[in-house]
């Protein structure tokens, strides 16, 4: 079956809703969502969006603070515009009706994150994510111009490859002329043709046995840019969240905001002793890499599987009123946070790299743009400041927009593109093929390419990916296509981008700390002063 519309999303959080929204006013848009549109990483943010509101906050600041969290690597002009540009699109965001907490004089609460110097960041207690997310869809379910379709799986993007061309890295002239999508409730792979493809498909963070992320982020949508022959790049760089919820077995790991250590909260271990101040000067609010670490390091050292955040000291009003999700959620495991300590390890949180982007989202193949996690945009360099990414993807979306409005009419369709060739394939009757290889593909990444890696514990990941790889494509290609063997297709792709980014980085930075590699000096930066 064939479709065409002018405007192809794939994905369904911030990224994805707030780029329909502004190019549905010029043509229809059709969303691509593998699970319902709400299940998204959007919904999981917890902490908020950070932007400068008030004095003595101010840009200059902002931009500073992200540059020294990504460690040098951050593309300075890219971070000066998203943080200039960021409060045009938030105030679009609050006239929308997304609802960021007051004070009682008014003004909006700010909090403040590991890496801020200043309290900047917008939020809806500690459920920012889940109200920006409901906030777009109610103005999406209403668009006459926006379809969406919920349960469809996109597989690949389709490039004048489909039509029989030869093009490899090298080619410079790659164009998206829309993507193949697995409808999961028939198994039909429907041919969507599209002026303009964007790729907001979020993270990989099922890559890792422990994340925050939601099941559906599998990185699907770099890795169907990467096979397309776009450009990838800072795959090396995993964010772990230095506090997730200790639960073992739970999928995903609840977060525990970095608001909550913003607020007052302090690590401590299972005797009650301070410790990140052996570490850094700005101890528990010391940037994600840095606080990771020092966890991971106690954790070696103890031989424990998690530490503690004590936020008794906040007092039950602020912490019912402030943090309400995590105050429910640790009571219903029976942990009163008024009371005790919160147990905490770190988990995989966000991805730094992705699909590179110049400064209007456009990917390196024509047509094809990317943004939110997916996307590597020079914003966070070699690690993300907190709450620095539902912004990046406001503003993103926002310039990709302008940018395929101002030349999708002049683009026509492609003719000729085939339907998906499923020749030859057979259901593949045994689940546990895929469940086993994706449970030894996590364990891989989690012992070998985790907070602190080495060049052996890198080349023992990469000899093994090699093997579950090799399967992975046999059983692919002679297989009726599910969703869950292209997500573990995906994982694997990108666990092998990270793996090689990983290889090839011969110094020790921001995310990523390889202990046979020196750390790189920080450059002096034009505010040290
Ligand atoms: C948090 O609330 O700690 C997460 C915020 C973020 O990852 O930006």
């Amino acid at each position: 079956m064939q479709k065409r519309v002018d405007f192809l999303v794939v994905g369904s959080g911030i990224a994805g809703l707030s780029y329909a929204l502004e190019v549905a006013a010029y043509g229809k848009v059709c969303i691509v969502t593998k699970s319902t549109a709400d299940d998204t990483a959007t919904r999981y943010a917890q902490g908020g969006i950070a932007t400068v509101m008030y004095t003595p906050d101010s840009y200059e600041k902002h931009i500073r603070d992200t540059l020294i969290a990504g460690d040098d690597l951050c593309n300075e002009a890219i971070v000066r515009m998203t943080v200039m540009e960021s409060s045009d699109r938030i105030k679009q965001l609050i006239s929308m009706g997304v609802n960021f907490d007051k004070t009682p004089a008014g003004l909006f609460d700010l909090s403040k994150e590991g890496g801020h110097s200043e309290y900047r960041v917008l939020h809806h207690k500690d459920q920012t994510g889940a109200e920006i997310e409901k906030v777009l869809l109610e103005h999406i379910r209403i668009h006459p111009n926006i379809t969406v379709l919920e349960n469809h799986f996109t597989i690949d993007v389709i490039t004048q490859h489909h039509l029989g061309e030869y093009v490899d890295r090298k080619t410079d002239d790659i164009q998206c002329f829309g993507a193949y999508v697995l409808d999961k409730s028939t198994n039909d792979i429907i041919t969507i043709l599209a002026k303009s493809t964007m790729i907001a498909t979020g993270g990989a963070g099922n890559a890792y046995s422990v994340t925050t992320n939601p099941g559906i982020a599998t990185g699907d949508g770099i890795a169907m840019v990467y096979r397309a022959k776009g450009t990838v790049e800072n795959m090396e760089f995993i964010q772990f969240h230095p506090t997730s919820l200790f639960n073992a077995n739970e999928k995903p790991a609840f977060l525990i905001t970095e608001a909550l250590r913003g607020s007052g909260a302090v690590l401590k271990d299972r005797k009650g002793n301070t410790f990140m101040e052996k570490y850094d000067d700005r101890k528990s609010l010391a940037p994600r890499d840095i606080v990771a670490r020092a966890i991971d390091n106690e954790l070696k050292l103890s031989g424990e599987d998690f530490l503690f955040l004590d936020a008794r000291h906040l007092g039950k009003e602020i912490l019912l009123s402030h943090f309400p999700g995590v105050y429910a959620k640790c009571l219903s495991i029976g942990i009163d946070i008024t009371k005790e300590m919160i147990p905490v390890a770190p988990a995989a949180h966000y991805l730094c790299g992705g699909v590179k982007v110049d400064e209007f989202g456009k990917t390196s193949i024509l047509n094809l743009y990317a943004s939110g996690e997916c996307a590597s945009t020079g914003m966070h360099g070699a690690n993300r400041l907190a709450s620095n990414s539902l912004l990046e993807s406001l503003v993103f979306s926002h310039r990709s927009a302008l940018d395929t409005l101002s030349k999708f009419e002049k683009i026509e369709f492609v003719e000729g593109i085939p339907d998906w060739n499923a020749e030859g394939t057979v259901l593949n009757e045994e689940m546990v093929l895929i469940t086993q290889t994706l449970k030894e593909l996590q364990s891989i990444m989690t012992s070998y390419v985790g907070i602190v890696r080495s060049n052996l514990r890198l080349k023992r990941a990469a000899d093994r990916l090699n093997i579950i790889f090799d399967e992975t494509e046999e059983l692919f290609d002679k297989s009726v296509l599910t969703e869950k063997i292209c997500e573990l297709r995906n994982l694997i792709n990108v666990s092998w981008m990270i793996i090689r980014w990983a290889q090839q980085r011969t110094e020790s930075r921001g995310l990523h700390y390889n202990i046979d590699c020196l750390r790189t000096t920080r450059k002096k930066l034009f505010f040290d002063s």
